[in-house]
């Protein structure tokens, strides 16, 4: 058997940020608890950003109060210090705080620059260390920023070591927009394998080229095991032009699972969570597998058809 790989299914924040229809927080949580049926141990549930900036995140503190009482990972994403202590007044263990491969997508999601954001990282990273919560670093637009294009990967390096130094319990690179390509990602995968354990590393794709799952399996063969996926391939930024769905979690755990990656994951199960994420949102992708694996795992006569 091949090495485990960990998902963190971030459908219910970056799946839903972008949503045209807003869903309430009771069907949130319906979706994270279809989530976790299928077996998933890392969901990422909700952002404490301002509800004036995402209006699809308000609620982060019910979703805290309503998560099923188990010992799942359950991480939300944090864009500034208020939304730290937000996270923390409502009880997260596990928060995400992004930095930024460029100034133009830091200045057009926090309104900061990206050394700004860094500071900003670091004071997070000092108060969780005291307050013993696990902070994730992810570097947006990793890759190639919608303002300025290419990023080279050294901004992914020193901010990997800056903040896997300071403390972060992992780094992860983002390809925001989707641009990355399966050399590129090679390249920057081996290279901070070379510096770092593989347990602080993670990748994070969108499809937006349909290379999500080339990119995945470009980070998996250099030694990358864990990789952020969204049910249904929900997804994309407000604040990024062009950005489309993250790489859907089924394709990735078919990927892995097939090539004999233990992920801990049922995929009926998860095919069940897919639907749910269709339903609700009216407007899932599905994976680039949908048609294959909806043969393997088809519908329930009983349950009515989704869109
Ligand atoms: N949670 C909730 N409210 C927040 C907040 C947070 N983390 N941070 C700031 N706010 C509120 C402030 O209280 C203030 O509210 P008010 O207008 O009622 O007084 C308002 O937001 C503006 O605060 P300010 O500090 O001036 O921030 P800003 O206007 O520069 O906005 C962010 C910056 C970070 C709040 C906002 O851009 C944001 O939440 N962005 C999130 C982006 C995101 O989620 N992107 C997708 C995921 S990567
Ligand atoms: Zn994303």
């Amino acid at each position: 058997m091949a090495e485990a790989v960990i998902i963190n299914d971030v459908g219910p924040r970056d799946g839903l940020q972008n949503q045209p229809r807003i869903l309430a927080v009771a069907q949130r949580l319906a979706l994270i608890r279809s989530l976790r049926d299928a077996g998933m141990q890392h969901i990422q549930v909700a952002a404490f950003v301002s509800p004036k900036a995402v209006p699809a995140m308000a609620g982060a503190a019910e979703i805290m109060a309503g998560l099923p009482a188990d010992d799942a990972a359950y991480s939300v994403l944090v864009p500034n210090m208020k939304g730290y202590e937000l996270a923390l007044a409502a009880g997260a263990r596990q928060v995400e705080m992004v930095v930024y491969g460029s100034d133009g997508m830091a200045q057009a999601n926090v309104r900061m620059n990206r050394f700004e954001a860094d500071a900003v990282a670091a004071a997070i990273l000092d108060r969780a260390a005291a307050d013993g919560l696990a902070v994730t670093i992810t570097m947006s637009v990793a890759f190639e920023c919608p303002f300025e294009g290419r990023v080279t990967p050294d901004r992914a390096m020193q901010s990997a070591a800056r903040f896997l130094g300071a403390g972060a319990q992992e780094f992860i690179v983002a390809d925001t927009i989707g641009a990355a390509t399966p050399d590129r990602v090679r390249a920057l995968a081996e290279a901070l394998l070379a510096e770092h354990a593989a347990g602080q590393l993670g990748c994070h794709f969108h499809d937006t080229r349909a290379l999500g799952l080339a990119n995945v399996y470009a980070a998996l063969d250099a030694g990358i095991r864990r990789f952020d996926a969204s049910i249904g391939g929900l997804g994309g930024c407000p604040f990024a032009p062009g950005a489309s769905g993250n790489v859907a979690t089924e394709d990735v755990v078919m990927l892995l699972e097939q090539m004999g990656h233990a992920t801990g994951i049922n995929l009926a199960a998860l095919m069940r969570a897919s639907r749910l994420a269709a339903t609700l949102t009216g407007n899932a992708p599905g994976g680039r597998a949908r048609a294959w694996l909806d043969r393997q795992y088809p519908q329930p006569a009983e349950t009515p058809h989704e869109i």
